[in-house]
């Protein structure tokens, strides 16, 4: 690839990248549901200007899936490079210092909803096909494009479209770019993702709310029998009280422990820099890691009930939900794992009280085998453009599609370009702009060696 690619280009990729940014395609928001369609058809005029002479975009229920192939060379390998272009809900918009959809640069780091996750690193793979074939040259090997617009609320068309048509997924390799650096100047491969149990848990305990004082101190009360409910499935040393759920999990091997224990990791730091906490919590007898990586979690993400307008009124609110999530690890089963919530609801329930699970979404945990060679090509262009190979991680993250993507046994390379101080899913989000040239370097470089090798193979 031509390394002079990017210092050529910066100026029209920064502008072209800021407006797809500036598409608020918000995936868990009905009301959003034109911007992803058009953040679909802003990727699929992209992907034709680059001259795929294959770009579709599949309707399904839900938002559409871009699909699209360069032109076939055959006996070259394929890659089939995934992405997403939904985004987050950018709230709390008071906090974002530009706004979420008005991308903004500050010190060599641009500020969007989107930025790190995915639309910026998607972009990043578009212009590293686009640097592999400068010019009119033919791209070295075969590349689909695969982007979907629902994976941050549960990838449900992606997963219809490759149920049906897995031949999709026939692949040498698959490379997932929507996760991150381990730190500054260290990339990492991803040998495992946390799976996740999305819930809402509902509470009635009357036919309508009631006045507080004429009722108060003998009427239940939804929202208090609601959050009595929440506190006990998880008690103070941070242990879910689901015995089952922790039952099922298969532990890290020794030599994967190991590993983690030689990772450069400083708790001060990590709490000052990424969690902004003065503590952590969690088993302690664990490492942060195994915390991370290889436990499973419960959260709470949103109580709704009683009132919360401006002023004050007296009400015993009838009805309370909360929306809670488990991440789950290997041996975890996320269609099992919600029973057992359920059952654990239904078992602290009291009497008094009406109360149902209902599942949101939910994604297997899944581990990659990070031994194909093609992960050997990835640190070969890493090496090359930033100087250092990977390391092999894993991430608490989840990313539903990524069983799929594998289960052909196509290898599954998940990497990034991200920060740890990206602030995904938060306010001000951002991408340096030196990880996204870099990124277009590093991925150029990947199509071209992974072709030679092929090619002398
Ligand atoms: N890209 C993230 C997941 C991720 C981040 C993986 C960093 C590895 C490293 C993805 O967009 C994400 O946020 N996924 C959701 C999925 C869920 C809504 C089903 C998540 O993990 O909350
Ligand atoms: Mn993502
Ligand atoms: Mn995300």
């Amino acid at each position: 690839m031509d390394q002079t690619f990017v210092d050529r280009e910066q100026d029209r990729m920064l502008k072209e990248l800021t407006e797809f940014l500036a598409i608020p395609s918000i995936s868990t928001l009905p009301s959003h549901a034109a911007d992803c369609r058009r953040a679909a058809s802003w990727a699929a005029t992209e992907l034709r200007s680059l001259g795929c002479p294959v770009v579709e975009i599949i309707e399904g229920e839900g938002n559409p899936i871009v699909w699209a192939e360069s032109p076939k060379i055959p006996g070259k390998p394929t890659v089939l490079v995934y992405g997403h272009y939904d985004v987050q809900p950018p709230d709390p918009l008071d906090e974002w210092h530009s706004p979420p959809f008005e991308p903004t640069v500050r010190d060599g780091k641009l500020y969007a909803r989107g930025a790190v996750d995915d639309k910026g690193q998607v972009y990043c793979l578009f212009k590293a096909y686009e640097a592999a074939r400068d010019g009119d040259r033919q791209p070295p090997l075969n590349i689909h494009f695969i982007l979907e617009g629902e994976e941050e609320c549960g990838g449900h068309a992606i997963e219809q479209l490759l149920t049906s048509e897995p031949e999709r997924t026939d692949v040498d390799a698959v490379l997932v770019c929507d996760a991150g650096y381990y730190a500054p100047g260290i990339p990492a491969v991803y040998t495992a993702l946390r799976g996740i149990c999305y819930a809402e848990i509902s509470v009635r305990t009357a036919l309508s709310d009631l006045h507080s004082g004429l009722y108060g101190g003998v009427a239940p009360n939804a929202l208090e029998t609601l959050v009595r409910l929440l506190s006990q499935l998880k008690d103070d040393t941070g242990k879910i009280n689901i015995p089952k759920v922790y039952k099922a999990v298969i532990p890290p091997a020794k030599s994967e422990l190991k590993a983690w224990k030689n990772l450069p990791f400083k708790k001060k730091q990590f709490m000052e820099e990424e969690t902004t906490t003065n503590t952590l919590t969690g088993l302690k007898e664990y490492s942060v890691f195994e915390r991370l990586w290889a436990l499973p979690t419960f959260d709470i993400h949103g109580i709704v009930g009683g009132f919360v307008g401006e002023g004050a009124k007296t009400v015993i609110p009838a009805q309370a939900s909360a929306k809670v999530s488990l991440r789950l690890v290997p041996g975890n089963v996320w269609e099992k794992v919600l029973k057992q919530l359920d059952n654990a609801v239904q078992r602290l329930a009291p009497e008094w009280a009406e109360v149902s699970v209902r599942a949101i979404h939910g994604a297997d945990p899944v581990q990659m085998d990070v031994s194909d060679p093609a992960f050997k090509v990835l640190d070969q262009a890493f090496i090359e453009v930033v100087g250092q190979k990977s390391v092999a991680v894993r991430s608490g993250g989840s990313i539903p599609v990524v069983t799929r993507l594998g289960s052909r046994g196509a290898p599954v390379l998940l990497t990034g370009v991200g920060l740890p101080d990206d602030g995904l899913h938060a306010p001000n989000e951002k991408i340096n702009l030196d990880q996204v040239w870099d990124g277009v370097r590093v991925f150029g470089r990947f199509f071209e060696l992974l072709a030679e090798r092929e090619a002398t193979a």
